[in-house]
């Protein structure tokens, strides 16, 4: 039985996570996503929020969603996972995820696996789908339905200023 970890902040989740999830499931038995804390960044969403986003993006596709409390590596081998899925959009990813991989695999042994996901996704982020959002844009066309009625509310449209006389 192969278990597959789908890490991340989530923050929010996006189509391109979604587009990943679904091919780390047509490759591994179990799939769960799993919703970490980036100590870098400090998130717009809390963690129950995130959580719920992302089940709902994931609604259909059998993956479980869970929380990372602490070191991925330590969730892994508690639930038993084969290996660690993470997609690339480009080299700036690689040069971000393989410290992480190697770290991963030093502290657990478990392997990462890179998937390139759909390239009509790969300049969705959520770090710039959120600059999008705080600034009137519009991102219903790269997140799900429920985050983009989150960011939404998070970003409430300002009335634009008219000229003053
Ligand atoms: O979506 P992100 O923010 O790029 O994901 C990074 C994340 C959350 C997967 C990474 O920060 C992480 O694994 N955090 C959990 C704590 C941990 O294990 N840190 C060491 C990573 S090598």
């Amino acid at each position: 039985m192969s278990l597959a970890v789908c890490p991340g902040s989530f923050d929010p989740v996006t189509l391109g996570h979604v587009d990943i999830v679904r091919r780390a499931r047509s490759m591994f038995d179990e799939v769960v996503l799993g919703v970490a804390r980036n100590s870098a960044k400090s998130p717009l969403f809390d963690l129950e929020q995130r959580l719920a986003l992302a089940r709902e993006a994931v609604a259909g596709l059998d993956v479980r969603v869970e929380p990372v409390p602490g070191l991925l590596a330590d969730f892994c081998r508690q639930v038993g996972a084969t290996a660690i899925v993470k997609g690339l959009r480009g080299a700036a990813d690689v040069d971000a995820e393989v410290p992480m991989a190697l770290m991963n695999r030093h502290l657990s042994g478990v392997e990462t696996v890179f998937v390139v996901g759909d390239g009509a996704l790969a300049h969705v982020a959520s770090s710039l789908v959120k600059d999008v959002a705080r600034h009137g844009g519009r991102v219903d066309d790269l997140v799900p339905p429920g985050v983009a009625a989150a960011l939404a509310t998070a970003f409430p449209a300002r009335p634009t200023t008219g000229a003053t006389s």
